[in-house]
């Protein structure tokens, strides 16, 4: 039977988790719920936010769905074990792809690189993911506010978007590095772009296929006719809603789910 299930971030980044489970599953039934009123999360106190998604996740519950991803590392981090408490069905989160990309890089002595908002690199949750996985001290770290931004305005313009990474990344010296990791949901938006900015020996990895595949174990979907090697998807079962309630907000996001299958590597 077609499972209904839940994705839910502040903004549009959480589309990019959507995107992989409509590539792996699209014959499942999606809802997509937006924070539009509190986006971003990221550079708010932890307090405020918090508040924010229990409200939206009490709203979710309430479309009797099966399931909910926590489509935003930042929501993730600060709220994840709490609401698995309070609701009965699976609640699905985030984990920065922090683990994978040490191993990766266990033989070859390079470093990880994780891209996340400014409040998941505060809290205890993904401090203790790298206290735990980063036995060799080979983990640095980046906010990039401006991509949160920049991408809930659809601002894609790749001439803007690499003077912008080549800004940011400056300072580091990228043959150290062996891995970048996307560790919030919005960023995979600029994956392409950053492809081109980075060293050919840089790989580029995000916590998206981890996500979905912890979902299908957990509501047991089982292997569905896939789109083929297009990667593209059908937004056809997907039903958006928002905390604001707006159209324009609704039509951002199809729109933003379009630009990710056209463009998404
Ligand atoms: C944000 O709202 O600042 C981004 C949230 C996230 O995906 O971590």
């Amino acid at each position: 039977m077609t499972k209904k299930i839940a994705f839910f971030d502040s903004g549009i980044g959480g589309l990019t988790v959507l995107h992989t489970a409509l590539q792996q599953f699209p014959e499942e039934s999606y809802l997509y719920y937006a924070d539009t009123l509190h986006v971003p999360y990221g550079t708010k106190p932890a307090d405020e936010v918090r508040r924010y998604i229990f409200a939206c996740v009490e709203a979710i519950v309430r479309e009797q769905v099966d399931a909910i991803v926590i489509a935003c590392n930042t929501a993730t981090s600060l709220a994840v074990n709490d609401l698995r408490s309070m609701y009965d069905i699976p609640i699905i989160g985030m984990e920065p792809a922090v683990k994978p990309a040490v191993e990766m890089n266990r033989d070859n002595g390079k470093r990880v690189l994780v891209f996340a908002t400014a409040l998941t690199l505060s809290q205890t949750k993904y401090n203790e993911l790298v206290s735990r996985v980063d036995d060799e001290h080979r983990v640095d770290s980046l906010a990039l506010p401006e991509l949160v931004e920049w991408c809930e305005q659809l601002e894609f313009d790749p001439v803007k978007i690499t003077a912008y990474f080549r800004s940011k990344l400056a300072g580091l010296d990228l043959e150290q590095y062996g891995t970048v990791v996307m560790g919030c949901t919005h960023y995979p938006f600029y994956t392409a772009i950053l492809r081109k900015v980075l060293p050919d020996h840089i790989r580029i990895v995000d916590g998206s296929v981890g996500t979905v595949s912890h979902l299908s174990q957990r509501l047991e979907l089982g292997a569905q006719k896939q789109a083929g090697n297009t990667g593209r998807v059908q937004a056809g079962n997907v039903s958006f809603f928002s905390s604001s309630g707006r159209t324009e907000g609704h039509n951002k996001m199809r729109a933003a789910l379009q630009y990710l299958s056209d463009n998404v590597l």
